[in-house]
């Protein structure tokens, strides 16, 4: 294994290809250790809304094909967008309109574990019919989003996520602030939905939808305010794909990395599996009618997905600077008292099965959102591991308040974003390619890769540990971890 950076490496790295990107660009970006603003003063107040899980319709393909048989939380195509501001309360009540339980995750949100939304390990499952209200306060500002825990592949398959954005109180001002989903859904020709999983799929790379959209529209033509600073908030929501987004025509810069700041760097590769999102910002042309290009890079041959079309009088603004977010204040582990845990990722030996009377006898079985079939593990243990009479044990207890060192072991010739509920994971490095330092609950593991985070176990509870390609979380590649 390859040393891992240190302070030292990553400084002087981070220089070197700022100074590249002065020169390459002749853009007047600070080289200086960012400042980033403190966090403002909290907002107060309470955000309430009601989210109602239940199929509707919704065009995605043009005509003559039918709209296609979605399954959302509100009338809002592809989902509902809640915005607040950092120390706002949120109150969501979801009321359950589908014909099986369910609950909902807020993705990333450092949140009591009892509104973590995991059915039987953090709460009820929500019965058809029944409703559950979710009261919390986010503690950081960023992107992050909701979606179900159980039956995934089906419903986040089918649309069943949110956008959640808690917006800063304090640092740079945008012109726009556009949120940015990138899904894939599979669809028939007549609208209709396709097979959403298979066997050969869910044992390797997981199964590929067939029409690529950005906020469930196919290459859609947004516009963008003439010589203004855009925000982005790019979120990959698709259950299976992997992306490299890229803008074609403008200059931007990284701001944030699943809704945490880091050191504004240049958008020149940022790999992000399901579930992982970026905050950019770049400035607009100043002429309408210009075209900037969404691609996904993250193949042979770009592929775009999105038009950027510039709108309007021209923003008044002087040289463009990306100036960094404000700054979070997610409790740093103590790296060197902290304990190290391997964990490996790795495919089962042999794929086990059970036969669907045997599952349906399991009095857990659907809770535990255990599948027919097992393809995956996690330190060679397969959620939900042996008998399923009830929860397994924990992959691991950490003790409350102190600092650990999770090595990251992909074993497999696949890639695998590992999320873990509840907490950020500073990033410490990987083996296989330099990465700054930064926070992400769900970090990408490339084949054979290792990766070393950290966290402070300072949030109690049980929670989730597990790949975010869908397919490969429902067979077997699940597990939780205990603070005790
Ligand atoms: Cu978005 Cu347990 O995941
Ligand atoms: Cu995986």
């Amino acid at each position: 294994m390859a040393s891992l950076p240190n302070r030292r490496s990553i400084l002087a790295g981070g220089a070197a290809s700022l100074a590249g990107g002065v020169l390459a660009a002749g853009a007047g970006w600070a080289v200086a250790a960012p400042a980033f603003p403190p966090p403002g003063p909290l907002a107060t107040g309470t955000v309430g809304v009601t989210l109602v899980a239940k199929q509707r319709e919704a065009r995605i393909l043009p005509e003559p094909a039918g709209p296609s048989p979605v399954i959302t939380y509100s009338d809002d195509f592809p989902g509902p967008v809640i915005r607040m501001k950092r120390g706002q309360r949120l109150r969501a009540t979801l009321v359950n309109g589908l014909d099986e339980h369910t609950s909902i995750h807020w993705h990333g949100i450092r949140l009591p574990n009892a509104q973590d939304g995991v059915p039987w390990l953090t709460q009820k499952p929500v019965q058809p019919g029944e409703s559950f209200t979710y009261d919390f306060v986010p503690p950081d500002s960023g992107s992050f989003f909701f979606h179900s825990h159980c039956d995934t592949v089906k419903l986040l398959g089918r649309g069943l996520a949110g956008l959640l954005i808690v917006e800063d109180t304090n640092g740079p001002v945008f012109d726009a602030d556009l949120p940015l989903m990138v899904k894939d859904w599979q669809l028939e020709a007549d609208g209709r939905f396709g097979t959403l999983t298979s066997d050969r799929g869910a044992a390797r790379a997981g199964t590929f939808g067939n029409v690529a959209t950005v906020n469930g529209r196919i290459d859609p033509v947004i516009e963008v305010p003439a010589n203004g600073d855009v925000r982005l908030r790019l979120y990959n929501v698709d259950s299976t794909r992997v992306v490299d987004l890229r803008l074609d025509g403008a200059e931007a810069f990284i701001l944030a990395v699943d809704g945490l700041p880091l050191a504004p760097r240049p958008l020149d590769g940022w790999v992000m599996g399901p579930a992982m999102r970026i905050d950019v910002v770049f400035r607009a042309p100043a002429e309408p009618g210009r075209d900037i290009r969404l691609v996904n890079a993250y193949a042979a041959e770009p592929r775009p997905l999105a038009t950027l079309r510039t709108a309007g009088a021209p923003r008044p603004n002087g040289r463009f600077t990306p100036r960094p977010l404000p700054a979070h204040d997610i409790p740093q582990p103590d790296l060197k008292r902290a304990e190290t845990h391997r964990f490996d990722f790795s495919s089962t030996a042999v794929a086990q099965s059970f036969a669907p009377a045997v599952l349906a006898g399991l009095p857990y079985a659907d809770s535990l959102c255990l599948s027919e079939k097992t393809f995956w593990a996690i330190d060679q243990k397969s959620w939900p591991q042996d008998g399923h009479e009830r929860l397994p044990p924990p992959l691991v207890t950490l003790t409350r308040g102190k600092s650990y060192v999770f090595e990251l072991v992909n074993l497999t010739p696949h890639l695998h974003p590992i999320h873990i509920h509840g907490y950020a994971f500073l990033v410490l490095g990987s083996d296989k390619r330099d990465l700054p330092r930064h926070h992400a609950d769900t970090v990408l593991l490339e084949p054979k890769e290792r990766m070393r985070v950290a966290i402070k176990a300072d949030n109690p509870g049980d929670w989730m540990f597990h790949c975010h390609i869908i397919e490969h979380q429902e067979t077997g590649m699940m597990g939780y971890l205990r603070v005790a």
